[in-house]
């Protein structure tokens, strides 16, 4: 079974080397840097599955027919999202899409309980002071402990349920909001009727929810209004939750005190590139990086060795599975018109 991986990152070769280990001899796993497309898909030629693992659209329908026609039956996303592959183009060309669901709730979880510890310490202003030589315990850097604290967390599916029993675990009240709450939880947290109710009684707010037209700018001046003026925002979800013109208007204006954000509406334009302050293209973003009550990170929530380990596995898994019995657990058709 010969399998071509595209967009390989270094970070994948390991796991990559433990799953050709783990099956046997006859797989020949084959990784290249290129993202599939038009110009690439020539590549697959002769390989009997493909990997992908990229957030630039996969649009144009020749790469669907070339697929089909060099005998390939299938692409295994190495993500839990497959929003870039035509789904209409795959099936007009009988290739099963497989994702990946849930490679590691804990790595974005416990990135929010790091950064919400991180606020709660105040590191953003301390590493900046002892950046310049000022090693005074001045009255602005004492901190609050997270027994004292209650933390509000916001979607309370497989990360937000994570990140709610790491914080239960650490000593906070734990209170939720979400559209369907789990009855499951009710130990470790208790559910607010709405989320204006949450904003107003949270001392930290951690957000889970998916992006979508419900959830889309759902933070914004209207509840961060709400927020007491020495909370914390922490967002480890999508960056279009929040609207940032807003955050940027409340953090300036001291409605609250300061915010951890890990994914923002124009990622797209920096992550996974080496680019100086002063090229960034998005103003928000530029601001973000200059204000001292902000602590950025750029989608690392996922980036742990077991959440990479589970992605590529489960992706080879995926291609094994449908080249053995022509459909998989994870084929996202299921998913879609389920
Ligand atoms: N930072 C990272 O590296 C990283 C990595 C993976 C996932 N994520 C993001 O984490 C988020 C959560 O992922 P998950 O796997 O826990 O998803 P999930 O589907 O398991 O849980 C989402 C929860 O949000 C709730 N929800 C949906 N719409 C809502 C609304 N309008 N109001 C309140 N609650 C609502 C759902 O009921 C569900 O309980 C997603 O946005 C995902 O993209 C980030």
């Amino acid at each position: 079974m010969k399998i071509l991986m595209f967009s390989t990152r270094e970070h994948e070769l390991p796991a990559i080397a433990k799953w050709i280990e783990e099956n046997g001899n006859n797989v020949q796993v084959d990784t290249i840097e290129e993202g599939l497309s038009s110009v690439t898909v020539d590549k697959a030629k002769g390989y009997d599955g493909i990997s992908i693992q990229q957030t630039n659209p996969i649009d144009d329908a020749i790469i669907y027919e070339k697929l089909k026609e060099f005998g390939i039956k299938q692409i295994a996303s190495r993500a839990a999202g497959f929003d870039m592959i035509d789904l209409d183009q795959a099936t007009k060309n009988d290739l099963v899409i497989t994702n990946v669901p849930a490679y590691s709730p804990n790595s974005v979880a416990e990135l929010a309980v790091t950064q919400t510890m991180n606020l709660l310490r105040n590191m953003h202003l301390i590493n900046r002071n002892v950046n310049t030589g000022d090693f005074r315990w001045s009255a602005n850097l004492i901190a609050r402990e997270i027994r004292s604290t209650t933390v509000g967390v916001v979607g309370t599916g497989k990360i937000g349920s994570t990140a709610a029993k790491l914080f239960k675990g650490l000593g906070a009240n734990v209170i939720a909001y979400d559209a369907y709450p789990n009855e499951d939880l009710k130990e470790i947290l208790t559910y607010k009727d709405s989320l204006d109710d949450l904003m107003k009684e949270a001392d930290v707010v951690s957000l889970h929810t998916p992006l979508n037209e419900n959830t889309k700018h759902m933070i914004n001046k209207d509840n961060l209004k709400l927020m007491k003026k020495d909370a914390f925002l922490v967002n480890t979800g999508r960056g279009g939750v929040v609207c940032t013109d807003d955050l940027i208007e409340a953090l300036e204006n001291k409605d609250l005190c300061a915010a951890a954000l890990d994914t923002f509406e124009t990622e797209g334009t920096f992550l996974n590139k080496v680019i100086p302050h002063h090229d960034l293209t998005d103003p928000q973003v530029k601001k973000l990086l200059n204000m001292e009550n902000v602590l950025f990170t750029h989608h690392i929530g996922y980036f742990t060795t077991t959440a990479v380990d589970n992605l590529v596995s489960t992706a080879l898994n995926c291609v094994k599975e449908v080249l053995a019995t022509g459909d998989s657990v994870n084929n996202v058709l299921k998913l879609v018109n389920a």
